[in-house]
């Protein structure tokens, strides 16, 4: 866990250093962070844990690394400084453990709807015919099968969100690292896809690290929400939160212990 909280647990607040807690199989444990890009600093110490099965929502100021992070945990760029292993194993170079929704997508643009969601079984030689229904009941999960035969061109920001998603769906790693995965989309769509994320993490215990500059999602989603500061990327208060999935949106938000959590995201986003 990162872990720079100020008070104590029984407010929700993970108490430091959480991350000497980290076991081997965690799902990602980073020790120490650094990221630098030339002289620029981006990441200072951080630390980092996130077990088997949960949900951990970054959310912080634009700049302050919250991709960063995940570009590491995904293994395209390396720390400068520190530790980072996924599962147990040192992350060296693409990890392969992990689906990553970025953000800005890498959907295929010579590509339809659906051949960019079926992309996931195309590479494991899954038979045409076969990965094109699945891709098409991806597709209609996430309400674009009406556009599966459009080239991206063709499609809006949130709909290439939702062809992503799709995309996402068919892999079979059990990490799924989201940035902003539904920040084109309205937001009564948006609380539809929330709760699709929640009925996959339901049915497959996937772990997930969420991020999002929406308070009230990332109330609505995380077991754990960290909140980072900028200048340089370090974390700043972890709020765990335990009423169990599924949160409806709507209601919960209305809550004392939601209006409370959300008053505690705010100053330290506000610090
Ligand atoms: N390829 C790069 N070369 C140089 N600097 C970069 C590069 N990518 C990101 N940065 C810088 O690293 C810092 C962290 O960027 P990052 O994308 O992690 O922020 P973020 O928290 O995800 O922001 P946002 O909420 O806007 O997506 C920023 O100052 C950004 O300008
Ligand atoms: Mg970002």
């Amino acid at each position: 866990m990162m872990s720079r909280s100020v008070q104590d647990a029984s407010s929700g607040v993970v108490p430091p250093p959480a991350v000497s807690g980290a076991v081997d199989d965690d799902a990602v444990v980073g020790r120490g962070l650094h990221f630098s890009y030339g002289d620029s600093h981006v990441l200072q110490d951080v630390d980092l844990r996130v077990g088997v099965g949960e949900i951990v929502v970054l959310i912080g100021p634009s700049g302050c690394g919250k991709s960063t992070i995940l570009n590491l945990i995904a293994g395209t760029i390396a720390p400068s400084a520190g530790s980072l292993t996924c599962s147990g194993v040192p992350i060296r170079g693409l990890n392969r453990r992990v689906t990553y929704l970025t953000q800005r997508d890498t959907l295929l643009p010579w590509r339809t709807a659906l051949d960019n969601a079926a992309l996931p079984l195309e590479i494991k030689h899954v038979a045409r015919a076969e990965r094109h229904r699945r891709a098409g009941e991806a597709l209609a999960r996430v309400g674009v099968d009406h556009a599966s035969g459009r080239r991206l061109h063709e499609l809006s920001g949130g709909m290439r969100s939702r062809v992503a998603l799709a995309r996402a769906l068919l892999s079979e790693s059990d990490i799924f690292l989201l940035d902003e995965p539904f920040a084109a989309i309205d937001a009564l769509l948006r609380v539809k896809l929330q709760r699709l994320l929640i009925d996959v993490w339901e049915s497959t215990r996937k772990t997930m690290i969420y991020v999002t500059h929406d308070l009230s999602e990332a109330i609505c989603l995380g077991d754990r929400v960290i909140v980072m500061g900028a200048n340089p990327g370090r974390v700043v208060l972890e709020r765990s939160i335990t009423t169990p999935h599924p949160r409806d949106p709507a209601r919960f938000r209305t809550t004392t212990e939601a209006q409370q959590i959300y008053e505690e995201l705010w100053t330290a986003l506000d610090q």
